[in-house]
């Protein structure tokens, strides 16, 4: 598999640790199965009844990896299976989701606290979507749950001008539930998995589902956002928004 995502089960808990600090944990295809497969195989009779998600300090994620999007857009590709399956992990989890969100969340990074249960930010958070200025569109069913969550106007600040939002920010617009210092964001999530994980395993998955209503819906415009998605990438504002990225420190 990879070395970027470690998986550890302790008990009822299973911690998904995005590990690549050199490059702020931005996500490449193996990172995207190897999350799909731990959220996916936390179901069923797998006594596993809680998955907590932790990026390093400094970076939960900076959101999936440009070259590979460049590449991408090169090909005439869109988002790619590996993206897909773990998007759809996070529409269809059997499990609730925890995150443990420390500095940069900028994507698909800050998309996915609209798939978790829980969230806890630190102050120093910063999450943002820049999607549309990358030349590119909303994905992860932000564009269908972001506006239900936190109203047009704030969604749109969000993922279509790109304003980013400090962790308070992120508590007051309903995206995270908690803030807390750097150093303690992982202890308050765990604690929370924890508080989740010694609930009746049945109530919360009926609960859940009455909540998060049937996955079809969500899935439905994680395709739709992917077939725009894939457009927007062979776009030229896309290329050129990836290449000064790629390039601005040679
Ligand atoms: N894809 C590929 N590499 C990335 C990356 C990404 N999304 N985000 C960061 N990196 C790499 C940088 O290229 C750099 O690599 P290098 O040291 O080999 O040059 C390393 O991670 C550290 O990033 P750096 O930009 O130096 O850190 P920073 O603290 O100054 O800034 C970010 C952090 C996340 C704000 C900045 O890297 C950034 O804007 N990244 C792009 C985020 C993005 O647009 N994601 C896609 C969303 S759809």
């Amino acid at each position: 598999m990879t070395d970027h995502v470690i998986i550890t089960d302790e008990g009822p808990i299973r911690t998904i640790r995005m590990n690549r600090p050199e490059k702020k944990n931005a996500l490449t295809s193996a990172m995207y199965d190897a999350m799909a497969q731990a959220i996916e195989t936390a179901s069923g009779s797998s006594p596993i009844r809680c998955v907590l998600i932790c990026g390093a300090p400094g970076a939960f994620s900076a959101g999936n990896d440009l070259g590979d999007f460049m590449k991408a857009a090169m090909g005439g590709e869109g988002l790619g299976n590996s993206v897909m399956r773990f998007l759809y992990s996070l529409a269809r989890a059997e499990r609730p989701l925890v995150a443990a969100v420390q500095g940069v969340a900028v994507g698909i990074g800050t998309t996915m606290m609209l798939h978790c249960d829980y969230a806890v930010a630190a102050s120093d958070a910063r999450f943002s979507t820049p999607f549309v200025a990358l030349g590119l569109v909303p994905e992860a069913a932000s564009s269908l749950i972001a506006p239900g969550l936190m109203g047009h106007r704030r969604a749109f600040e969000l993922l279509v001008m790109g304003k980013p939002l400090s962790g308070e920010e992120a508590k007051a617009a309903g995206l995270v539930n908690q803030v807390a210092p750097a150093g303690e964001v992982e202890a308050e999530a765990m604690k929370a998995a924890q508080q989740i994980a010694a609930l009746p395993l049945e109530g919360v998955a009926i609960s859940r589902r009455f909540m998060k209503g049937t996955p079809d819906e969500i899935v439905r415009r994680m395709d739709e956002e992917s077939f725009a998605f894939r457009q927007r990438l062979g776009s030229p504002e896309a290329r050129e928004a990836f290449t000064a990225f790629l390039s601005r420190k040679g």
